[in-house]
């Protein structure tokens, strides 16, 4: 009979003792650091997902405030809670704390100065993480999509925890590459810190030009 609290896998996938302590670790860490929220309310923060998605405005200047180590750990474990096609991961993330390679990366991205934020991170696809039985073309398209949504993730989480973003997508991603040293593709830079001025998110389009409603 299965208990309550049972994993349940995948059909046809039977994990090994050790896949069944990894995944237990991986969630427990995630748990741990998602699911504290002691410092928030010490802080005061509004993290109410619909409050969090009203208030995201972009912020391309940032103040010298170095970013709280809960805070990164909380943007990082974010992006690991978000979707991936088949949940390979098919995605890597770059912190980059090192101040040369955050200067040179400004370079990489049309010279874009608040590229060197206080927080950088670099999205890669990893495509080759996706085993699944299709072709090379779409693995690629879900590596893209995952890397894209793990950055989003991060940005809201971000958000969430009172700072600002800016996406970065102009990018030479071979100079990325070769800055942070690895073959895979980026897709994003997501540059973080606290903002001097905070804005007023941007105006949309009407919901009804957006939506395409199918009867
Ligand atoms: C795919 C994508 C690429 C972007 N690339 C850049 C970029 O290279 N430089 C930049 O300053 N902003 C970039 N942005 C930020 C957008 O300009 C910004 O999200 C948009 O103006 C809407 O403003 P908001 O984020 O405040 O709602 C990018 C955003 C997305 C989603």
């Amino acid at each position: 009979m299965k208990k309550k609290n049972d994993m349940v896998y995948p059909a046809g996938y039977k994990p090994t003792d050790e896949d069944k302590k990894a995944i237990e670790t991986r969630q427990s860490i995630l748990n741990v650091i998602l699911g504290d929220h002691s410092k928030e309310i010490s802080e005061d923060l509004d993290t109410d997902l619909f409050e969090v998605m009203k208030r995201r405005r972009s912020t391309r200047k940032f103040d010298t405030k170095p970013i709280e180590d809960w805070k990164i750990k909380k943007i990082l474990a974010a992006a690991d809670t978000a979707p991936t096609a088949g949940n390979f991961q098919g995605f890597e993330i770059f912190h980059v704390k090192n101040s040369d390679m955050k200067e040179k990366l400004v370079g990489a991205a049309n010279n874009q100065p608040y590229v060197n934020a206080p927080l950088v991170l670099v999205y890669c696809k990893n495509p080759s993480r996706v085993k699944l039985q299709f072709p090379k073309t779409t693995l690629k398209k879900f590596a893209i999509q995952d890397a894209t949504l793990a950055a989003a993730y991060s940005q809201l989480a971000a958000t969430a925890l009172s700072l600002s973003t800016i996406w970065i997508g102009m990018i030479d991603e071979k100079k990325v590459s070769e800055i942070i040293g690895t073959d895979l593709v980026p897709s994003s830079i997501l540059c973080i810190g606290y903002p001097i001025k905070r804005k007023y998110p941007k105006p949309r389009r009407n919901l009804s030009e957006l939506i395409h409603v199918l009867e």
